[in-house]
């Protein structure tokens, strides 16, 4: 759909048949991140098992890796595998530990021509061998590409990684090593998961589906919200654009005020 990318640094100029979508450049998001809903109901809607709306649901990751590499989106951190999903039937939860598997099989050298560098993170030491060789495999070969991070978040859930954090702080002070005087946000921070990356700018979660669950709830602090109403499959590039045009039109205040609010 969105073919042509007919001009970049300045800014994108995406050509869909009759329309052209401008998107200045500076204004898009370093960091966006997605809950990625409503692959069950997509098949349910059309009388098939939910794993074919998961399946359904690799495509669109494929569709919105590229258009976002494309955009210069600096991380895509997508939400593919909760540290609660393991409470699903287990012909489910075998099916979606073998999509990362067949995604990166089948895309692997797409995202290495596109210099896109792979990243996971989650809790590995629950996840089947086959699931952890696939993506291990996969960083390894992106580990020097400079383009788009596609942060897979893959049996990850975000109070734990907060507690893992403040235990390790505790462990510290305990043996005398840090003081408590020390503890800040960035200390805190960099005991996360998503150490070294930027926070998102922007959220997106599909389906109609209005909260967080257990995703990164420290580092969406001052981040943009934008819930639709598509189901995950349904999620294309018109999607992604539209739900950056809206995060561009945002006045993001980060608890202070802009400009001539000042008064
Ligand atoms: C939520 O929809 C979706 C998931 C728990 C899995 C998300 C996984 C993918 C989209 C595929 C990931 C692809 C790769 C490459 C790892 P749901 O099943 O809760 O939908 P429902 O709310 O309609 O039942």
């Amino acid at each position: 759909m969105f073919n042509k990318l007919l001009k970049r640094n300045t800014e994108v100029v995406l050509k869909d048949k009759d329309r052209l979508v401008l998107i200045p450049n500076e204004e898009i998001p370093a960091h966006i991140a997605i809950i990625m809903d409503g692959n069950g109901r997509w098949a349910k809607k059309r009388s098939l098992p939910r794993i074919a709306g998961h399946h359904e649901g690799m495509k669109t990751v494929r569709k919105v890796t590229k258009l976002a590499n494309e955009l210069g989106v600096g991380v895509l951190t997508l939400y593919a595998f909760s540290t609660e999903n393991w409470k699903r039937p287990k012909i489910e939860v075998d099916f979606l530990m073998r999509l990362p598997e067949e995604f990166l099989t089948t895309f692997l050298p797409e995202l290495i021509e596109e210099n896109v560098r792979v990243e996971m993170m989650g809790y590995q030491q629950n996840l089947p061998s086959h699931t952890l060789k696939a993506i291990n495999k996969a960083k390894e070969a992106t580990k020097d590409n400079t383009g788009l991070v596609l942060n897979f978040a893959l049996n990850y859930g975000s109070r734990s990684e907060i507690v893992d954090a403040v235990k390790d702080i505790a462990k510290q002070v305990a043996e005398g090593t840090l003081e408590i005087s020390d503890i800040n946000e960035d200390l805190i921070s960099s005991g996360l998961m998503t150490k070294g990356l930027p926070e998102p700018d922007l959220l997106i979660r599909t389906s109609g589906e209005v909260r967080l669950s257990n995703f990164m709830l420290w580092q969406l602090a001052y981040t943009e919200f934008w819930f639709t109403e598509t189901l995950w499959p349904d999620f294309n590039e018109e999607s992604l654009l539209e739900a950056i045009k809206i995060y561009q039109k945002r006045n993001r205040r980060y608890g202070g005020l802009k400009g001539d609010e000042v008064k």
